[in-house]
């Protein structure tokens, strides 16, 4: 403390003139040099104490659910939330994954949904954004996508404690395109995958919404309106109504659509992701094994109630058939006519 002491002490620093002996100069360059030592040592052992407790805080909280079989770059993708109304007990370490099923209304993602949570290990939600209020800005998607993720959403689809992956069904026109630039972002920070669900042919796609909107007007099973059915009875109810295309607008309906689709994808091109088309998952039931690989589940058989609604070619669908036909003859749609009688 001497040295520090003369060292800050005005006077001495003001010393000048010739009596400034050269044993005075020894002595205050001594001095600086003890002084610049002291703070040094100082230093380092406040670094010393401060960086120790970091590293073992950080141990702490890792070690309880560290998996070594999962590879690095899995690690954004890879959760282990805790749930506030309830504790995932031993399956706490049970890694989660976060997913949403991004699709367009009449695209079968209601069947695939259900496959989806015939797996042990899967919670799919359901359309949580149908309900216009928890759309309405981007605040509140967000606290529903946070209460989803954190495994506190209930639904009937909700496994809650050994789930191994949970989602939800969002729709392009329920906020997601709207909100699309806050909504990846958000997919990016909580490592959120997300699994697109197409409809190849979209002039079928349009007869069944086109009927699905019928049937919302007239209620054709006993009064209830049902956008799927479980039994082939219903559904050859609900199929025999034939809609009427409005073949003035037919083209820009359609293009309208391959655009949404195309610009959800771009939107989102940058977040992790799968594309399936309906077709092709109704085609060949391996194609489903691919997206549990993807949510990075166990594989396994997957199950569905639903029976599709419109089984028969697209003629016998449409009430005008010969004018849709005209119109899209000819146009980047024709392959639209042709498709696949079964799909
Ligand atoms: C967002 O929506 C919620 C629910 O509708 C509402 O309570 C809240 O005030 C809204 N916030 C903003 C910033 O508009
Ligand atoms: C799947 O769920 C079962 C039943 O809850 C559980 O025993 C199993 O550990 C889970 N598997 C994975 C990979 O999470
Ligand atoms: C309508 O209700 C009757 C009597 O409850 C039942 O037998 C019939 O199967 C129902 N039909 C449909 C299409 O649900
Ligand atoms: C078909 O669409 C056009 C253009 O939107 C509209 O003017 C016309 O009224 C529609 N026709 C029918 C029968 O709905
Ligand atoms: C069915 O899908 C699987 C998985 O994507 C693929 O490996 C297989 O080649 C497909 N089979 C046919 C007949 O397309």
């Amino acid at each position: 403390m001497v040295e520090q002491r003369f060292f800050f002490n005005k006077d001495a620093l003001v010393i000048k003139g010739p009596k400034k002996s050269h044993a005075l100069r020894m002595f205050m360059l001594a001095a600086v040099m003890i002084c610049g030592v002291y703070i040094c040592s100082v230093c380092l052992t406040q670094l010393g104490i401060q960086s120790r407790p970091r590293k073992l805080k950080m141990e702490i909280m890792e070690a309880p659910c560290k998996n070594p079989a999962i590879p690095y770059y899995e690690i954004p993708y890879v959760h282990y939330p805790e749930p506030n109304t309830y504790s995932r007990d031993e399956c706490a370490c049970t890694p989660v994954r976060f997913f949403s099923i991004v699709s367009m209304q009449r695209s079968g993602s209601g069947w695939f949904e259900t496959l989806l949570n015939s797996h042990v290990n899967i919670s799919s939600n359901g359309e949580i954004f149908s309900s216009k209020e928890r759309r309405g800005n981007i605040s509140a998607i967000i606290r529903a996508l946070d209460k989803v993720y954190n495994l506190d959403w209930y639904s009937s689809a909700a496994k809650n404690d050994c789930t191994a992956a949970v989602g939800l069904k969002w729709m392009l026109n329920q906020g997601l395109m709207e909100n699309h630039v806050k909504v990846a972002k958000y997919f990016s920070r909580r490592g959120v995958s997300l699994i697109f669900l197409f409809r190849r042919n979209l002039l079928r796609r349009l007869v069944s919404q086109l009927a699905n909107d019928h049937d919302r007007n007239t209620k054709q099973l006993n009064g209830t309106h049902k956008a799927h059915v479980h039994s082939t009875n219903e559904a050859n109810i609900l199929a025999r109504y034939k809609p009427r295309i409005n073949t003035s607008e037919l083209i820009s309906t359609l293009r309208h659509t391959h655009k949404f689709i195309t610009d959800a994808m771009g939107h989102f091109r940058n977040t992790r992701h799968i594309v399936l088309y309906y077709e092709d998952l109704v085609q060949n039931r391996t194609k489903l094994m691919d997206v549990l690989e993807f949510l990075r589940v166990p594989p396994r058989k997957l199950v569905s109630r639903h029976v599709k609604i419109h089984t028969r070619p697209l003629p016998k669908l449409v009430e005008n058939w010969d004018d849709v036909y005209r119109s899209l003859e000819g146009t980047e749609y024709r392959s639209f006519l042709n498709a696949n009688y079964d799909l």
